[in-house]
C-alpha cells in the first residue's frame, strides 16, 4: 500500500512511472467521450472518498471522473459537514474511513492533518494539496511540459511571485526530475529554505534571484500562482499585490526567456494581477492542458497507491 503525501518523499523512479503511466493512459483514451470507461477498468469495485475542506474545481473534478473513468466509485465529503469539523479526531476519521473505502483523498490546511490521516488509515491515502505542497498538480505540469517539449531533466523552470504550496512542489520535483529552479520574488515571500535545500541535494541549481528579468534569461518554463492563496488571509491582500507587483508575468518578462518557453499556472487565476491575459491566452501557455492533465497524472497516481 503505498500513499502519495509528497514528491519528495516518493522514489524517483516511482514518480518516473507514474508520469509514463499517465501518458500512456491518456493516449489509450483517444479523445473517446469523457465518460467512456477506461477498458481495463482498473479501479472496478473500488471505493474512493474525496475530502475537501478548502474550496476545489480542478481537483474535485479531475479525482472524480478519473475514478470513474477507471470503474471505480466516489463520495466526495466536504470537511465542514464531517464530524472531522466538529471535533472528531483526525485519527478517529482515518481508522473510520478506512473500512468504508479503499483510497482516501483530502485537500486541507495543516500539513499534519494530512500526515496524521496517513498514520492512522489502514488505506492509501493521497495529498490533494496543504498549506505546504501540492504534489498532484506539480506531477501534472511534469507531464504537460514534456508531452510539449519532452524530458524536463536539464532544463531551466522559473517560479515568479509568492514561494507558495505549488511552489514548494515544484522545488521538490526539480529534484525528483532533474531540473534547474530559480525562483523570484519578494525576500519575504520566498519559498522554503528545506524545499530548496532538498532540491539541491540532489545536484540541481536551486537558487533565489530578487531581479526578475535577471531570473527568467534562458528559461525553458515559467510559473505563476495567485498572489494571494487560500489559506492567506483576505488582510494580506494589498500588501500582497504591492509586494508582487513587480513580478507579474507579462509579455516583456517572457520576452526574457527562451523564444519556445511555455507559461504554467496551476489556476484558478486573477488575470492581470500574477499574470497578464496577453500571456495566458498567448502561443506560450499551456494552462488548460496542465488542468487536463490532472485528470491524467492523478489516475496514474490512484493506481500506483492501489497497486493496480
Ligand atoms: N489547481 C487546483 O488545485 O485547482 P482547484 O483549487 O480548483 O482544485
Amino acid at each position: 500500500m503505498n500513499s502519495f503525501l509528497d514528491i519528495h518523499t516518493t522514489d524517483k523512479a516511482e514518480l518516473r512511472g507514474m508520469i509514463d503511466a499517465a501518458r500512456r493512459m491518456k493516449n489509450a483514451r483517444n479523445g473517446q467521450p469523457k465518460g467512456t470507461p477506461d477498458a481495463d477498468a482498473p479501479l472496478k469495485n473500488r471505493m474512493v472518498a474525496l475530502i475537501f475542506e478548502k474550496p476545489s474545481t480542478r481537483t474535485r473534478v479531475s479525482f472524480d471522473l478519473g475514478v470513474r473513468q477507471m470503474g471505480g466509485q466516489t463520495m466526495v465529503l466536504s470537511g465542514k459537514e464531517m464530524q472531522l469539523g466538529h471535533g472528531e479526531t483526525i485519527a478517529d476519521t482515518a481508522r473510520v474511513l478506512s473500512r468504508y473505502v479503499d483510497l482516501i483523498m483530502i485537500r486541507t490546511f495543516e500539513e499534519a492533518t494530512l500526515l496524521e490521516m496517513a498514520e492512522y488509515a489502514s488505506v492509501p491515502v493521497i495529498n490533494g494539496l496543504t498549506n505546504r505542497t501540492h504534489p498532484c498538480q506539480v506531477m501534472a505540469d511534469v507531464m504537460t511540459f514534456e508531452e510539449h517539449r519532452g524530458p524536463i531533466a536539464g532544463r531551466k523552470v522559473v517560479w515568479s511571485g509568492d514561494g507558495n504550496n505549488v511552489c514548494a512542489s515544484m522545488i521538490h520535483a526539480a529534484g525528483q526530475f532533474g531540473y534547474d529552479f530559480t525562483f523570484t520574488g519578494p525576500s519575504t515571500l520566498d519559498p522554503e529554505s528545506e524545499a530548496l535545500e532538498f532540491a539541491r541535494a540532489q545536484g540541481v541549481q536551486a537558487i533565489v534571484e530578487r531581479d526578475p528579468v535577471k531570473a527568467v534569461q534562458g528559461a525553458d518554463l515559467v510559473v505563476t500562482d495567485t498572489w494571494v492563496s487560500m489559506h492567506d488571509p483576505q488582510s494580506a491582500r494589498e500588501r500582497r499585490h504591492n509586494q508582487l507587483r513587480g513580478y507579474q508575468v507579462n509579455e516583456a518578462l517572457m520576452g526574457q526567456a527562451k523564444a519556445d518557453a511555455l507559461f504554467m499556472h496551476c489556476l484558478p487565476a486573477h488575470r492581470d494581477d500574477e499574470v497578464t491575459s496577453a500571456v495566458m491566452d498567448g502561443p506560450n501557455s499551456v494552462i488548460f492542458d496542465e488542468a487536463e492533465n490532472r485528470l491524467h497524472a492523478q489516475k496514474a497516481v490512484m493506481r500506483w497507491c492501489l497497486g493496480v
